[in-house]
């Protein structure tokens, strides 16, 4: 139990979830750069919430999107400099790092022959769909990143509703060795009740390699601490996933 003795009974629930999940992988905390926190003080306030729920540490991932959020590798690792002294100085304990969510349009082919990524756990890109629009070559940027070196990592697949007739698309990308990363507000009903569906038949279908908060805002993380009890969260738990374990 160590130093998780201490912790008032809803810290320790959080922290027993935290157990299987001490590192998250997707959050939008750094300030001003993307559609999550908007300033320093949100970022400060989602910081302590996480540490409160037993997280120890936080692979923060602004959205590269082009001509929409044009950040890059330097933007993102200035910020998380700001961040992480900010954190320091308020004596949070969190490890903080930063990677990056690439949105899949027609820069990512280019960025991937250029190695003009910046990718946690050594090799791992987090990536996204169109939430519209069925993309082509889903495939296509598999294979490009594995080849490249890469581990790729397609977030929240449940949240695309051009697949959700089932969960054959997420199996063939696994087979192609792609993760699958469901975000944990899916269980709740956040996103609605499809995405609940489909997050809940990946679920059973065993092809859930990566939980992650998705956090844009405080809200985010208030529900998922309000839901920590229901039964989902307590078969999540049991869940073997390959979040990175260690600190
Ligand atoms: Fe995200």
């Amino acid at each position: 139990m160590g130093i998780f003795g201490a912790f008032n009974r809803q810290k320790k629930e959080a922290a027993d979830l935290g157990g299987k999940l001490l590192v998250d992988i997707h959050s939008h905390l750094l300030p001003g750069i993307d559609d999550g926190a908007p300033t320093m003080d949100h970022t400060i306030g989602m910081l302590r919430k996480f540490e409160a729920l037993g997280y120890q540490k936080l692979i923060m991932t602004p959205h590269i999107m082009s001509g929409v959020y044009n950040n890059t590798s330097e933007i993102i690792l200035s910020k998380l400099e700001e961040v992480k002294k900010v954190s320091a100085d308020l004596g949070l304990n969190l490890i903080l790092e930063a990677s990056a969510e690439y949105y899949f349009d027609e820069t990512l082919f280019e960025r991937i022959r250029n190695k003009d990524l910046l990718p946690f756990q050594g090799n791992h890109i987090l990536f996204e769909f169109s939430f519209r629009n069925q993309p082509l070559q889903v495939e296509e940027v598999v294979f490009q990143l594995k080849s490249a070196g890469y581990q790729p990592v397609l977030a929240h697949f449940e949240r695309y509703v051009y697949f959700h007739s089932s969960v054959e698309v997420a199996r063939s990308l696994r087979e192609r060795g792609c993760y699958i990363q469901v975000n944990l507000n899916s269980f709740t009903g956040h996103y609605g009740p499809d995405v609940k569906n489909q997050a809940l038949r990946l679920l059973k279908a065993g092809l859930i390699d990566i939980l992650g908060s998705d956090c844009h805002r405080i809200q985010h993380l208030e529900l998922l601490e309000s839901s920590l009890k229901e039964a989902v969260f307590h078969q999540l738990m049991e869940l073997k996933v390959k979040n990175p374990t260690y600190i």
